[in-house]
């Protein structure tokens, strides 16, 4: 089978399987918390992968906060940020494109906490612009909270430009909060540089037990426990730490940024797989094909079909992807990050998602551009029966 669902999902790591098998064989299974031996060696194993994540993101291990994943990264950051925020600064930025954990959360601070969220422009490409994004800075200057913009897209796998967002925001005085779940172990990062303010990750987009993950915070000082408990994570983080799943994503993060390499050639591998495609299929669209996007994530259309039609051929064929369409009653819809880029329904109910990781490259795209080229032959020929 050839599994190409990355963004959902990332299998675990070769490297996480080989710790897992060895580490399940050990006696060390304890509260870490405990003081007698075995708790201290796995608290020691605790700081290690902290060190070790921070090396691998670029930020200091105190800034590195373990927690079951990005979803809960993001709702640990926004109640921090706007339960405690001044009355007056009412103000929230946040982009169209967002995840439904962060448009969620900030819809509830909107309807329950009275908010205003401001959305900053996207093109057809679905870039963030960032003269628009100034100049709410600017108009909002004395009552913001909070921008909240995403670092990569689910769906698209656009960049966004968030170091230049990092440095409007600290001119602006700013917290920028970036949900980086699709950028942490997809692309190159580094939190020191980003001029982020918080970003998250979640271990089973990394090849990590699921679960699992963290949060960096350039303060940890501005962070509230959303879980209450005793003193673990230093007081902002209650339960006993998930240590296994911790360990393996140490062991994810090493093994990612060991092979940055891999990097160069999924994207090569991904930009002549869009080419021979588009080639093929004159037809066919690649969305956001401008932009920059993460190096193994494509989003593809062909006006007229039913992605769910492509992703079933597909998956005849033994390879695995999404729509990234939302389906209600079985009527496949556009979903709402391709509408805020203005893609039209015929060409949004039909794409589908094909992802990878640092591990994929030519032997991955060539099976895909295989299969993918025969569904829309055979997808085609019916249609005009
Ligand atoms: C951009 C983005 N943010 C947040 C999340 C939530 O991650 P999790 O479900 O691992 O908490 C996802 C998951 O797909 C995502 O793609």
């Amino acid at each position: 089978m050839l599994y190409a669902d990355y963004n959902g999902s990332v299998p675990l790591l070769p490297a996480v399987r080989d710790y897992l098998r060895r580490r399940l064989d050990s006696e060390l299974f304890a509260n870490p918390n405990a003081i007698h031996s075995v708790g201290q060696r796995l608290m020691q194993g605790l700081e290690r992968a902290r060190r070790i994540v921070a090396e691998a993101v670029g930020c200091h291990p105190d800034q590195v906060l373990f927690n079951s994943g990005a979803s809960e990264g993001i709702s640990t950051v926004l109640y921090s940020v706007l339960e405690f925020s001044p009355a007056k600064k009412k103000v929230i930025i946040t982009s169209p494109i967002e995840h439904p954990a962060v448009a969620k959360a900030l819809a509830y601070y909107e309807r329950e906490k009275g908010y205003l969220v401001k959305r900053v422009h996207v093109d057809g490409a679905g870039r963030v612009d960032v003269d628009h994004l100034r100049l709410l800075l600017e108009r909002h200057s004395e009552e913001l909270a909070l921008v909240a913009i995403m670092a990569a897209n689910n769906e698209t796998g656009v960049l966004s430009p968030y170091n230049q967002i990092g440095r409007a925001c600290a001119e602006a005085r700013v917290p920028f909060f970036s949900d980086t779940t699709q950028l942490i172990g997809k692309d190159a990062f580094n939190f020191e540089a980003s001029g982020m303010d918080y970003a998250v990750c979640s271990g089973h987009k990394l090849g990590a037990l699921t679960g699992t993950g963290f949060l960096v915070a350039k303060d940890p000082t501005t962070l509230q426990p959303l879980i209450f408990g005793s003193s673990q994570e230093r007081g902002l983080r209650g339960g006993t730490q998930n240590y296994l799943g911790i360990e393996t994503v140490a062991v994810a993060m090493e093994d990612f940024s060991t092979h940055l390499d891999g990097l160069k050639q999924l994207r090569r591998a991904r930009l002549d797989f869009e080419k021979a495609i588009r080639r093929q299929h004159p037809k066919s669209v690649i969305i956001a094909e401008a932009a920059d996007r993460l190096p193994g994530t494509t989003l593809i259309g062909y006006p007229g079909l039913h992605g769910q039609a492509v992703q079933i051929e597909l998956e005849s064929q033994d390879i695995f992807v999404t729509t990234s369409a939302a389906c209600t009653d079985n009527q496949p819809e556009t979903s709402e990050v391709l509408r805020a880029l203005g893609v039209s329904d015929d060409l949004g109910r039909s794409v589908v998602r094909i992802s990878f990781g640092h591990r994929q490259g030519e032997a991955e795209y060539a099976r895909v551009l295989s299969a993918l080229s025969s569904a829309y032959n055979k997808l085609t020929r019916i249609r005009s029966y």
